[in-house]
């Protein structure tokens, strides 16, 4: 990226300062002289000691006046100077980072995204790393290698594509540290006040967070760690490479950190470098302190105030230092005051200021504070609103922000709910600079590239788009002298991926940061063909100017739902449920691409043209061209309140929790201790993020009542097409199965939890209630447990056979969660218990989920693969509702992850057939069986490239075309 139009160049004010400079050092020179001659005469004079003590207490005295007077004078002018490299900063031999005993690396033959040219440059050749930096890119001839002796390491690359490492503008990594323990995690937001800006991230920074090594894995070499958002100023970031380190230290992890890490106020003449603040506005201040908008804006205005006094005191003082005016400041110390020096840093341009910033209303008013208070800020983040107002944006003082964005991740709160998946591109056509980062562990920062990619699915430019995780962060935080590219002189960081980095599932194969290879042995999947290409991408023109016109609430109805014949031409394949789960049963042979027809939502036909349609019906179907398309089985979502919430913060539009009685009396009028809730009573029909899963595939959600710890009740089915309840084929199956959480809590214990849930199956009592818990003893109604510890699942099976044994049964049970279930993989198996993992690419937020199987390039295996390859029923669910969307990319990705040991069909079953049988879905393998299909245009559903174009939904009898 360019830098953004307005920044204070560094040259202009180096100038201005060489005016400033030069009469108070002529000054000083003379003074100097006229002293010495002085001190020289009354030298001679001096006898005796009592004198001499005398006299010396007087010379030190003036020394020391003169000491702290060009210290003074050192300190004013350097009040000017603008942060960055020192000059020369590129001839450098050697990274300050480098660590003694790396070897040199070679990289031959590879394509190369530089970071140049706006991103567009594309190098083949090689990269040559020495010392902790980038030495050559290009053609590198043997002369340029004389001089390397055994040591160096030569990798041949075979085109493989590189990038500069992965920057995450955003991350809590290691402040709010994974897993989540009470005395190791938390350390992001203090909650000691609204305006904090003396705290600093990098007094948190646990070197032990479990992330450093996955987000590596994912090609992330650095991170601006900030403070959370509880605080409209919750103190500065700091900017961490994540490789270990030999010191094992927090400050060895800090790239390039300021020099205030050392020393209460900047005292060096060297040039100051970036420091990096953190605000916050809207509802996460608010919520944390009571706070009205109107509060946490005066709170701003109020410390901005106050480091507006203190920098005016300093610039007359200095005023008056740098014109000689001594007598007007003798006795009176330089202003300062170390709790609000960051902020005068702020007024002076000297930090990049990330602001926490989501709804117009928000921005406007950030907006207005940096013009009152004359201060650039670098970046707004979240800022789901951004894209409806750029000319607000293009009116902060300085230069335009950046906007660092998720790229799907929305309408969890208000002010999150009009977010775009279009927003990187809209922002991006109005020029400003996009950004996509994780908010760690926000979203798992080991898959910030899949935010860049989906940016690029919906329309940010490839160039933009690898740019967003590259080179534009790197510029926003102020590093791009050093990181965000590969070009000669700047840090050895960079990724070679075994994909177009832009594919789905682009997986490094090795990333280097300060030169060092930080994967031992990755383990690969051979990529080829069209992996190794740009991914072509649908056209969503339309879909994104809707966005702007419906200020970020664009209608999300089918255009269309008719009852009539559609025929689908050129289809490319289709997959259908049988008996196994889902199978392939057409594929284009030869290039000659089929049709299907559908009449009253039901596929009546698929095959030739000539096999399928009379001429009668082709004149009055409607035609619907797929490009080589193809029709599958809609997807079912499970494990997140889709159903249950519109927007996740706010009660007011939630179901909410079911009493628990392991926690709290549960009122007789409910029914008692064993009262199960139905969550088909709570269902909301039409929520966006329903709509938006069914215009991605996903035709069926299955949800549970939403629970605190233990207790949940019983799930059910519903169609996220239905506009109501009422609606046909709205309620897909009232009661889908029974579900509890065994879960590390606190309280109460696993084993009262287990206790419990012996006692109600053992024990079922009596009633509508207690014959549902009969049923589950009897295997008549399956028991989801929600659970994730490899020991509780280990119990559970032992509890399985316990009661199967009391009733001569055989218990229908599923794990939930369970990303630890790979570890007793055969166990499952032998006991028939199947496992709906969530999330399909587990992290290890907490402690029962410490023992992920990582996946590429870390472990051979996926624990979805492990589960498989022992023949356990394996379906994926999803923790938060807006991801629902995005499971046909989630299978799509398990299926590329485990490179062909799991078929497409394979994957479509684990996000579709086999949720709904592990959750006690009646799924019937019936061709006649109402399931909804799915029409994808310009590829199979689990591509990035196609685009739902249809659903044929024989449980509501029409063809929806959206
Ligand atoms: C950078 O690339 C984007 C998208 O390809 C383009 O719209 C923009 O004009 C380019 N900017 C410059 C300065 O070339
Ligand atoms: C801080 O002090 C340490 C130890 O003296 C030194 O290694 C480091 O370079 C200093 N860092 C800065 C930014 O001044
Ligand atoms: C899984 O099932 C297949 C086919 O039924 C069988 O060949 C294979 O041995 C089974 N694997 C295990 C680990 O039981």
């Amino acid at each position: 990226m360019e830098k953004p139009a307005g920044l204070p160049t560094p040259v202009a004010s180096h100038s201005e300062h060489e005016l400033l400079r030069r009469k108070p050092r002529a000054r000083r020179v003379f003074r100097l002289r006229s002293w010495c001659i002085i001190l020289a005469v009354v030298g001679l004079f001096a006898y005796g000691n009592t004198f001499r003590d005398g006299y010396d207490a007087y010379t030190s005295q003036r020394h020391s006046k003169h000491a702290a007077q060009a210290a003074t004078l050192a300190r004013c002018r350097s009040l000017h100077e603008t942060p960055g490299p020192p000059p020369g900063f590129h001839k450098r031999e050697q990274s300050d980072r480098f660590v003694p005993g790396t070897k040199p690396v070679l990289l031959k033959n590879a394509r190369i995204w530089t970071g140049a040219d706006n991103g567009t440059e594309v190098v083949h050749g090689d990269i040559l790393l020495e010392n902790g930096l980038i030495k050559q890119v290009g053609h590198i001839g043997r002369s340029a290698l004389a001089a390397f002796k055994d040591d160096l390491v030569t990798i041949d690359l075979k085109r493989a594509w590189v990038t500069p490492g992965i920057v995450d503008l955003h991350s809590h990594l290691g402040d709010a540290s994974s897993p989540e323990l009470d005395g190791a995690s938390g350390d992001d937001n203090s909650l000691r006040g609204p305006i904090l800006p003396w705290l600093r991230a990098l007094d948190g920074l646990n070197t032990h967070d479990a992330s450093y090594a996955l987000s590596i894995s994912g090609g992330v070499t650095t991170a601006l760690v900030l403070p959370g958002s509880a605080n409209a100023i919750g103190g500065q970031g700091f900017t961490i490479k994540l490789r270990k380190t030999p010191e094992r230290s927090p400050s060895a992890m800090l790239l390039e950190p300021p020099f205030q890490i050392n020393t209460s106020f900047l005292e060096t003449s060297e040039r100051p470098r970036w420091r990096q603040m953190k605000h916050a506005c809207g509802e996460n201040p608010s919520r944390v302190y009571g706070y009205t908008r109107m509060d946490t804006i005066w709170a701003f205005r109020e410390a901005y105030n106050k480091a507006k006094q203190i920098k005016e005191t300093q610039d007359d003082y200095c005023a008056n230092a740098l014109d000689g005016r001594w007598h007007a400041i003798e006795d009176t110390p330089y202003p300062e005051d170390l709790q609000w020096e960051s902020l005068v840093d702020v007024l002076r341009g000297r930090v990049k200021v990330q602001v926490h910033c989501y709804e117009t209303v928000d921005l406007d008013d950030i907006v207005r504070l940096t013009n009152e208070f004359q201060f650039p800020i670098a970046a707004f983040h979240h800022a789901h609103e951004a894209y409806l107002v750029p000319d607000v944006l293009k009116r902060a003082y300085g230069h335009p922000p950046a906007v660092a964005m998720f790229a799907t991740n929305a309408r969890y709160k208000r002010e999150a709910y009009r977010g775009s998946e279009f927003a990187p591109r809209i922002l991006a056509q109005h020029g400003l600079p996009v950004v996509m980062k994780s908010d760690h562990p926000v979203l798992d920062s080991r898959y910030l590239l899949y935010e860049a990619q989906q940016a690029y699915v919906y329309g940010l430019p490839e160039n933009l788009a690898i740019a967003a995780v590259t080179s534009t962060p790197a510029t926003i935080m102020g590093m791009d002298h050093r990181i965000g590219y590969v070009k000669e002189g700047w840090d050895a960081d960079l990724v070679v991926w075994d994909s177009h980095p832009l594919a789905l599932g682009a997986t490094p194969k090795q990333v280097f940061i300060d030169g060092i290879p930080q994967l031992d042995e990755p383990h690969m999947v051979r990529k080829q063909g069209a992996f190794q290409e740009t991914p072509a991408v649908p056209n969503f023109d339309k879909e994104a100017a809707d966005a702007v016109r419906y200020e970020g609430l664009p209608p999300l109805a089918p255009r269309q739902a008719t009852a009539g014949a559609v025929l689908f031409v050129n289809v490319g394949s289709v997959y259908q449920q049988t008996k196994e789960g889902v199978e392939e049963v057409y594929v284009a042979q030869d290039g000659e691409m089929g049709v299907a027809l559908a009449v009253s939502g039901t596929l009546q036909c698929i095959g030739t043209r000539a096999a399928c349609v009379d001429a009668s019906v082709a004149e009055e179907a409607e035609i619907v061209d797929v490009q080589g398309g193809s029709i599958a089985p809609g997807l079912v979502t499970f494990g997140s309140s889709l159903g249950l919430e519109e927007i996740s913060g706010e009660a007011s539009t939630r179901d909410g929790y079911v009493y628990d009685p392991l926690l709290q009396k549960v009122p007789k009028v409910v029914g008692g201790d064993r009262t199960l809730v139905r969550a088909a009573d709570g269902l909301q029909y039409g929520t966006r993020d329903a709509l938006l899963a069914y215009r991605a595939g996903v035709t069926t959600a299955i949800v549970a009542p939403a629970h605190r710890r233990f207790y949940a009740g019983l799930s059910t089915s519903f169609s996220t097409g239905a506009s109501h309840k009422l609606a046909e084929g709205a309620v897909v199956q009232e009661v889908n199965a029974l579900h509890v959480s065994v879960r590390h809590f606190g309280a109460p214990s696993i084993s009262t939890q287990i206790a419990a849930l012996r006692h109600l199956l053992l024990v079922p009592g009596d009633g509508a209630d207690g014959k549902l818990f009969r049923d589950v003893g009897e295997g008549k109604l399956t028991l989801v447990v929600d659970a994730d510890s490899a020991d509780v699942i280990a119990t559970l099976i032992l509890l399985k056979k316990e009661i199967e044994q009391q009733f001569g049964s055989t218990i229908k049970m599923t794990i939930a969660g369970g990303v630890e279930a790979h570890i007793l993989a055969r166990e499952l198996a032998e006991a028939d218990i199947g496992v709906v993992q969530v999330p399909s690419r587990p992290f290890p937020t907490v402690w029962e989920r410490l023992r992920i199987m990582p996946g590429h390039p870390l472990s051979e295996q996926s624990s979805l693969e492990v589960l498989l390859a022992h023949n356990v029923t394996v379906g994926i669910g999803i923790e938060e509702a807006w991801s629902a969307r995005n499971t046909r990319f989630d299978i799509g990705w398990a299926a590329i992850d485990a490179g062909g040991e799991i078929s497409k069909a394979q994957a479509i079953a684990m996000g579709s057939t086999n949720v709904e049988k592990l959750l006690g879905g009646r799924v019937e393998a019936e061709e006649e069986a109402p399931r909804d299909m799915v029409v994808t245009a310009g590829g199979d559903i689990l591509d990035f490239g196609s685009k739902v174009v249809a659903i044929v939904s024989s449980r509501r009898k029409v063809v929806d075309l959206l």
